[in-house]
């Protein structure tokens, strides 16, 4: 073979190698726990393997976006709506409408339209807090019921909630303080919430488990992250702000230019199937699933009882948003590395 040849060999050798992700690649917005189940569902039902790895909600965009024009990964199930709308603003994911689409929620199918057709709702939930009582007890502090409470004083270094550009949680709670107070009000409030706060975490869902373990007071994340712990034993009190709060559309989407693009629509049809949305109580999740013909976890708390913002998905989801106020929260609150 002359070394033209025994190069181009090895370089479709190389090509082929560095394509050959052979399996589906799917980055899981979820918590931990419904990732793994979610995983081995679909890889039984399927009998083919597939990779999953949990990633907070910011961190999947900037992968996705890293990947531009040559993706490694397939499908980003999971995480809040916003981001994902972020993503198909930018022309990062693929068009796909599931063929059981009137099977879902209206809240579901509207995001799907939302998004120009380029991602649907999987699960709903709003945010909140919870409390430790034992702690709070202990310590002979007020419970607090709104989310102006949380800037007491006494609760110096006792909060905690996620980094909003990591967590989608947290850029939630970014907008539904700005939906609840007016923008330059809610950056007021931020800073004064920002003496009280111990910890900007990466994951949404860590601050509450935090507060289950005892290793802070209160925890700002999604109060069906908070049921979950209860529900495991903790002495949590979940709060749904007296001002009232705002909530997310769980989402999953294609990506454009996906290697595995059959596979990874039939894993987002399974994704919205009945039996791939049982996955999520199987693995101790209450989100209120999209799927009309999916059950209700027994635990989940109802939304319908919530006060809830009229959340704007469209000012919310759009990228020059986003980065504008991202920006200025790490102007303003705090630059967290
Ligand atoms: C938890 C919640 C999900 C939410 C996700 C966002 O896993 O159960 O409902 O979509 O957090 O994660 P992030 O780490 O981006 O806040």
């Amino acid at each position: 073979m002359s070394a033209f040849g025994a190069g181009l060999a090895i370089w479709l050798l190389g090509a082929g190698m560095c394509h050959s992700a052979a399996v589906l690649n799917v980055l899981c917005g979820v918590d931990e726990a419904w990732c793994a189940a979610m995983q081995a569902a679909y890889e039984q039902q399927s009998g083919r393997k597939i990779d999953m790895m949990r990633k907070s909600t910011g961190e999947i965009l900037d992968e996705i976006r890293a990947g531009r024009g040559d993706p490694v990964v397939d499908v980003w199930w999971g995480g809040t709506g916003d981001t994902h709308l972020q993503a198909a603003a930018e022309g990062l994911l693929a068009p796909y409408t599931p063929d059981n689409a009137a099977d879902l929620l209206p809240w579901a199918r509207n995001f799907h339209s939302l998004s120009g057709g380029q991602s649907i709702g999987v699960y709903a939930g709003a945010l909140g807090f919870a409390y430790n009582q034992d702690l709070l007890a202990a310590r002979g502090l007020p419970a607090p019921t709104c989310w102006n409470d949380l800037t007491n004083p006494a609760y110096r270094g006792l909060i905690q909630i996620a980094n909003p550009s990591s967590s989608g949680t947290a850029f939630t709670a970014l907008a539904t303080l700005i939906q609840l107070f007016g923008e330059d009000e809610a950056f007021a409030y931020l800073g004064r919430l920002d003496r009280n706060i111990a910890e900007y975490t990466k994951s949404g869902a860590a601050p509450v488990k935090a507060a289950a373990r005892g290793e802070t007071l209160i925890g700002i994340s999604f109060i069906h992250d908070a049921v979950t712990q209860k529900q495991a034993g903790s002495p949590l009190v979940i709060v749904a702000p007296c001002e009232g709060t705002g909530y997310e559309i769980g989402a999953v989407s294609l990506v454009r230019g996906a290697r595995h693009l059959e596979e990874a629509q039939r894993f987002v049809a399974f994704a919205l199937s009945p039996e791939g949305q049982a996955t999520g109580a199987a693995a101790g999740q209450n989100q209120v699933p999209a799927n009309a013909r999916a059950a209700l976890p027994l635990a989940a708390p109802d939304i319908s009882l919530i006060r809830m913002v009229d959340y704007d998905f469209a000012t919310f989801g759009s990228p020059d948003q986003r980065s504008r106020l991202l920006r200025r929260f790490a102007n303003e609150i705090r630059l967290i590395n």
